[in-house]
């Protein structure tokens, strides 16, 4: 740093007297695709997760966990239920967490978000297909009982719970990008006529009652935060005003932290599909995290599109966010994060396709599998040397 005012992106944040984050860089979640065939974590994804602990980053969120060994969006997802390996999981955590970062896991269920491959029939809130030519690529799904709904809340609870035990530092209850919890929220895909749907407080009432399970089983001092879509960005979905209710419902009820991103399968904004001068402004949320810093008290994240220590600061300064979430610009650079605390002047830019498109996740996802050769790599390179070989 080399101006004299503080430097908002090195701040510390304090959930609490022992609960204290070593500043505001927040690696949002990104599925890596390296469970093994059983679901456990791999090698590959402790060596992943130390190479970003050593970046400097502020918290670091794991890709998604699957709560349900039979709803996975991903073959190679992890899972964490009482069939898991938890040693694996210890080992995980523990390089998460070097260097002083907090290492948090995003628990999530995909609802009807799962290629066919993968699962005959999904479930969902409603029998509603994906629109947008996705109902090609995902079997129509079933509606869940009232009764597997329950059961399905006291998953997420015992995941946490296991969460807790192996090591991670916090949760984080994924309710964004059209999975499950999501499908909840939005009228256009839950068109159930019990209590789980119809009012917006009905369709919140899963997430409401996760959150609860989740914090009875973990305690009350353990972070417990929530990704949220400020809106699904599709005609009769859940909207601004609505995700800003949930928002502070949440709030009231004590959640540690909220992420801020956008959109699902369908509509996917959260990757920057939107209008020019948004992306321009480099936080494709600002705007609505400026509108829900006036409402709410917790914590904010606000993810997508920062590439910039500019931008980064900027948007801390503005005083929307508590947070700034960065995911791929960590891929690109895992030091990205030590970049930008270092160099106010420092960014970088995305690589886009000759059509000028941003690149897709499976090219991201073969970019997080080159980075754990590299990491590799280069702590062979300096054993030896070491060894003078
Ligand atoms: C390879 C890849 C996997 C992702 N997986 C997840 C995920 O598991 N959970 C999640 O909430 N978001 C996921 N995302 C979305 C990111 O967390 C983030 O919201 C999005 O990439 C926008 O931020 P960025 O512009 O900094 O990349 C993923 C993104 C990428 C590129």
């Amino acid at each position: 740093m080399k101006d004299s005012a503080p430097d908002m992106l090195a701040a510390r944040y304090a959930f609490s007297d022992s609960v204290v984050v070593k500043n505001r860089i927040f690696k949002s979640a990104m599925s890596e695709q390296l469970g093994d065939k059983n679901h456990n974590p791999t090698d590959k994804l402790v060596t992943l997760y130390r190479l970003w602990a050593e970046g400097d980053i502020g918290i670091s969120v794991s890709g998604n966990i699957m709560i349900d060994r039979a709803a996975l969006s991903g073959a190679r997802d992890v899972v964490l239920d009482q069939h898991s390996d938890l040693d694996s999981f210890l080992r995980w955590t523990a390089a998460g967490s070097e260097n002083n970062t907090h290492f948090w896991a995003q628990i999530n269920h995909p609802g009807k978000q799962i290629i066919s491959q993968l699962c005959a029939q999904p479930v969902a809130p409603s029998v509603v297909p994906l629109s947008n030519g996705l109902a090609r690529h995902f079997n129509l799904p079933r509606a869940l009982t009232d009764e597997e709904i329950l059961a399905l809340i006291d998953k997420f609870a015992s995941c946490a719970a296991l969460c807790k035990q192996v090591g991670f530092g916090g949760v984080q209850i994924h309710a964004a990008h059209g999975y499950l919890i999501s499908q909840f929220l939005s009228p256009l895909h839950n068109r159930r006529t019990d209590r789980w749907g119809g009012s917006l407080q009905n369709r919140m009432r899963i997430l409401v009652a996760i959150y609860e399970s989740i914090r009875l089983a973990v305690g009350p001092d353990y972070p417990v935060a929530i990704k949220l879509n400020s809106a699904d960005f599709q005609r009769g979905g859940f909207s601004e005003t609505e995700s800003m209710e949930v928002a502070r419902m949440l709030d009231d009820m004590g959640v540690d932290q909220i992420e801020i991103s956008g959109g699902t399968y369908e509509n996917p904004v959260m990757m920057g599909k939107m209008k020019d001068s948004t992306q321009a402004r480099e936080s494709y949320f600002f705007e609505y995290a400026k509108q829900i810093r006036t409402q709410v008290n917790t914590a904010l994240v606000v993810t997508g599109g920062f590439r910039s220590a500019k931008g980064m600061r900027a948007c801390l300064q503005s005083g929307a966010a508590d947070f700034v979430g960065v995911a791929r610009a960590l891929v690109v650079d895992p030091k990205f994060a030590r970049l930008v605390l270092a160099d106010t002047q420092s960014g970088l830019t995305l690589p886009r396709d000759p059509q000028g498109e941003h690149m897709s996740i499976a090219w991201y996802e073969s970019k997080i599998r080159g980075l754990t050769r590299q990491a590799g790599t280069s702590r062979v390179s300096k054993i030896s040397k070491q060894e003078g070989v």
